[in-house]
């Protein structure tokens, strides 16, 4: 009933060029795939060449962040209608590395979620402890907070829309992935409060598990009951390496 989902998250990396070169390779990998909603966000100077290339294709656009303010004299950022140029279905907020290199906070990527869903974007927000918070105990703690605090904005009918990430900071492009238990236990926890916050609806969000996906680890999380899809950084980086995760049935076994 939820559709996996499979995001390509390429954080600073790919030039337009090498976006057009990655996606001509990669497109015919995945042409028949059915059933699997896949999703690349690249940075924001290739959205454009992006865009024009997935024309006819069934794969999605994401953007790696928006602006929470409309328009004005905000120097160096991107607005939402700027996205909406690129035909952007989805737009990631609240990444780690910008909670922790950037300073956001919990209310301006509430506000982030917001003015996307106002524009019919569509949030991937993401949560996740760091290792000293696991260590300490407190990785529902900051989980709750998180979800709470970052989707403040979102309004109750569009919660089974939106798309939750789930990163551990400490398994972001580190190798270390959180083992499926560890995974399964954390996007437990996530359904249960969405459900205790909005109801029955949070029963249909998708939660994708983020930090060192890849061909290898990606079925046996996937085959984990709360898991819906994953969030995948340099992994995804190549076209074979990438379509074998959205592909994540057939990697069983190995
Ligand atoms: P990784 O990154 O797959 O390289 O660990 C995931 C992410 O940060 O979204």
């Amino acid at each position: 009933m939820r559709t996996p989902i499979m995001a390509a998250n390429w954080k600073m990396q790919k030039t337009a060029d090498e976006t057009a070169a990655f996606l001509a390779g990669f497109l015919p990998l995945v042409e028949t795939t059915a059933d699997v909603e896949i999703v690349i966000a690249p940075p924001f100077t290739s959205l454009d060449r992006a865009s024009q290339q997935l024309r006819n294709a069934s794969v999605h656009l994401s953007a790696q962040n928006v602006s929470n303010e409309e328009k004005g004299a905000f120097t160096g950022e991107i607005s939402v209608s700027m996205l909406q140029e690129f035909s952007c279905t989805y737009t990631i907020v609240g990444h780690s590395e910008r909670r922790g290199l950037y300073g956001e906070t919990d209310t301006l990527i509430s506000q982030k979620a917001a003015m996307l869903l106002s524009h019919e974007i569509l949030p991937i927000v993401c949560v996740g402890e760091t290792l000293e918070e696991r260590e300490a105990d407190r990785t529902f703690d900051v989980l709750r907070t998180q979800l709470s605090g970052s989707l403040a904005g979102v309004p109750a009918e569009r919660v089974p829309e939106i798309v939750i990430a789930y990163e551990p900071v400490w398994a972001i492009g580190t190798g270390k992935t959180a083992t499926p238990e560890i995974a399964q236990e954390a996007h437990a926890f996530i359904r249960r409060e969405l459900v205790a916050s909005w109801g029955e609806s949070g029963q249909q969000t998708r939660i994708q598990y983020g930090g060192s996906v890849k061909p290898e680890n990606v079925f046996d999380l996937m085959k984990c009951p709360d898991i819906d899809g994953a969030l995948v950084g340099g992994a995804s980086l190549e076209p074979d390496s990438f379509s074998k995760i959205v592909h994540f049935e057939q990697q069983g076994g190995e």
